[in-house]
């Protein structure tokens, strides 16, 4: 049986329609219930809903045998995974944002508020700019309203977040996207079950 780690919310609700079509089906997932696990012998599949950051340790530990996560998740903790699909969900970009008239002085050390902060490292460290990550977990937006920070390195979906705040991108980090990933062992045991998975998701991925 195939375990499927899907990250909790709407993006795991559209994830699992894609699994479903790709012919995968397990109906009782999108029961709206308390449960967390959920089977369907017929289909060989297992599914258990989990936080979407969590999911790369379920997968990398072999609690899954595969999963979904977004590439925000993948660059910020590097888990030892297979990356093997692109599945063009739950799109978005990593952006440096902050007041739309702000002016970098690099002469001073940038204070960059973000809950990426190893994406926030590598792209300054390219660039060869000291800065000052304050790691936060929620809410980044703040930071640089309330002056703890001069700029925020987070995800932008619509957009809307920044408006309200009166903040705006100004640098784009990279695209981000879901992936389906693979425990590396299970990718061993199970090559054919997750290779089928994969070409049925690449079909669907490829139709949409
Ligand atoms: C993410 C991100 C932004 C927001 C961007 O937060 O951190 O705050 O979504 O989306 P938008 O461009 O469509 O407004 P999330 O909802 O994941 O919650 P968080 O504050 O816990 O990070």
């Amino acid at each position: 049986m195939l375990n499927v780690a899907l990250p909790k919310g709407r993006l795991g609700e559209k994830v699992y329609g894609l699994f479903a079509r790709a012919g995968f089906e397990c109906p009782a997932v999108l029961e709206n219930t308390r449960k967390l696990i959920f089977e369907n012998p017929k289909a060989d599949v297992r599914y258990f809903w989990v936080k979407p950051s969590d999911v790369a340790i379920y997968v990398a530990r072999g609690a899954a045998d595969v999963g979904v996560a977004g590439k925000d998740i993948l660059m910020e903790y590097r888990p030892d995974v297979y990356e093997l699909l692109d599945l063009k969900l739950g799109k978005c970009r990593m952006a440096v944002a902050g007041p739309a008239e702000f002016q970098d002085r690099k002469e001073q050390t940038l204070r960059v508020a973000t809950k990426f902060s190893r994406i926030a490292r590598d792209y300054y460290s390219a660039q060869g700019r000291d800065i000052d990550i304050i790691h936060l977990n929620g809410s980044i937006e703040i930071a640089p309203i309330l002056g703890l920070s001069d700029v925020i390195v987070d995800i932008v979906e619509t957009g809307t977040t920044l408006k309200e705040n009166k903040l705006a991108v100004l640098e784009t980090i990279m695209p981000i996207s879901a992936r389906l990933i693979a425990n590396k062992s299970g990718f061993k045991f199970k090559t054919e079950a997750i290779q089928r998975l994969m070409n049925e998701l690449r079909k669907e991925v490829e139709e949409a």
